[in-house]
């Protein structure tokens, strides 16, 4: 018998073993979401009745005082019994899309740089999603789930397309790199995550991505250019070697269709990248006031965190910088 959930108006039935998180996701529900691995704590809810497990809730994101106070880590706890839950504090975003199992059958791998592959899906129904969010793969053969961005932009929901880097040693990067196969069916569960495009703006964008951080900016882009061709849009690839970068060719032919458009590509550990050096200076020398910008930063958590300062240096609002951590998919 599945348990009750509450939190304000939402009402939801939660499988035992499932956790808070997924059972609003899965009936439509929205609460707010991040990494889904209890490190970023965007999903923490306090309990006015019931009994959880915490699971994986780490003491860094779920400290001792807040335990106390009643706070659990949506994404990890599972519910013992039926709980109420106080409403998530954190506003609802524009469009929400509700979670899902969805099979999907690989129909492309491609190496598109070092230690890099691009894989394509086609899903059996269509997935909704809001540019900028992610999808966790199980991977075949086993129960593990990675995450991956997705790059491409919703209105391709049933094609989907993930930008995957070798972690050495990992479950995730085996099954890519050493035994993938055109044809072969997975399941993918999402969307997940409160990257997202932001439908409502209408100013110039900056994104700066790190690596495959590049993903969802790519979807983001995308999405921006469909809606309005000749927005202002800066997009900041940085990368160690020339060998890391990908998709340079469909970025610089979308930039002789949208006259808005600039991509640049920062190389910082040799020269023949757009710029030598890192995506902020880049960004730095660039913009001389951010002030009318919306920034979207996709990186590992140094690469976030140096975005982040260098936007508010050229004084974007902070409400106007959103930004997705992303951990190694091993
Ligand atoms: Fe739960 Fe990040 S800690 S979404």
């Amino acid at each position: 018998m599945p348990y009750t959930l509450t939190a304000g108006t939402g009402v939801v039935p939660c499988e035992p073993g499932r956790t808070v998180l997924e059972a609003f996701l899965r009936n439509g529900n929205w609460m707010p979401n991040s990494c889904n691995q209890g490190t970023c704590g965007t999903c923490k809810i306090k309990v006015l009745d019931g009994e959880l497990d915490h699971r994986n809730s780490p003491e860094e994101t779920l400290t001792a005082d807040e335990l106390a106070a009643g706070f659990v880590l949506a994404c990890q706890a599972t519910p013992r019994g039926d709980v109420a839950f106080e409403t998530p504090a954190t506003e609802e975003p524009a469009s929400t899309h509700v979670l899902r199992d969805v099979v999907v059958t690989v129909a492309e791998v491609r190496d598109i740089a070092a230690d890099t592959r691009k894989v394509l899906l086609t899903a059996d129904e269509p997935l909704e999603f809001s540019a900028g969010q992610y999808v966790e793969v199980t991977v075949p053969g086993t129960e593990i789930r990675r995450q991956y961005s997705l790059a491409n932009p919703p209105s391709e929901a049933k094609e989907l397309e993930l930008h995957i880097r070798r972690q050495p040693g990992g479950v995730a990067s085996e099954w890519v790199f050493e035994r993938i196969d055109v044809g072969e069916r997975v399941t993918v569960t999402g969307p997940y995550g409160d990257f997202t495009f932001d439908l409502e703006g209408t100013g110039p964008i900056v994104l700066l991505g790190g690596g495959t951080g590049l993903a969802p900016l790519e979807a983001i882009v995308r999405q921006a250019l469909s809606l309005v061709p000749d927005r202002q849009i800066l997009l900041y690839h940085g990368v160690r070697t020339c060998a890391d970068l990908y998709d340079v060719e469909f970025l610089r032919e979308l930039e002789t269709r949208h006259h808005g458009f600039r991509y640049i590509t920062c190389v910082s550990r040799e020269s023949g990248g757009d710029r030598d050096g890192y995506v902020t200076d880049a960004f730095l020398e660039d913009v001389a006031s951010a002030k009318e910008f919306t920034g979207y930063i996709c990186g590992s958590d140094a690469f976030v965190e140096a975005s982040v300062k260098a936007f508010k240096r050229r004084r974007m609002s902070p409400r106007r910088i959103r930004r997705e951590r992303f951990t190694p998919a091993g």
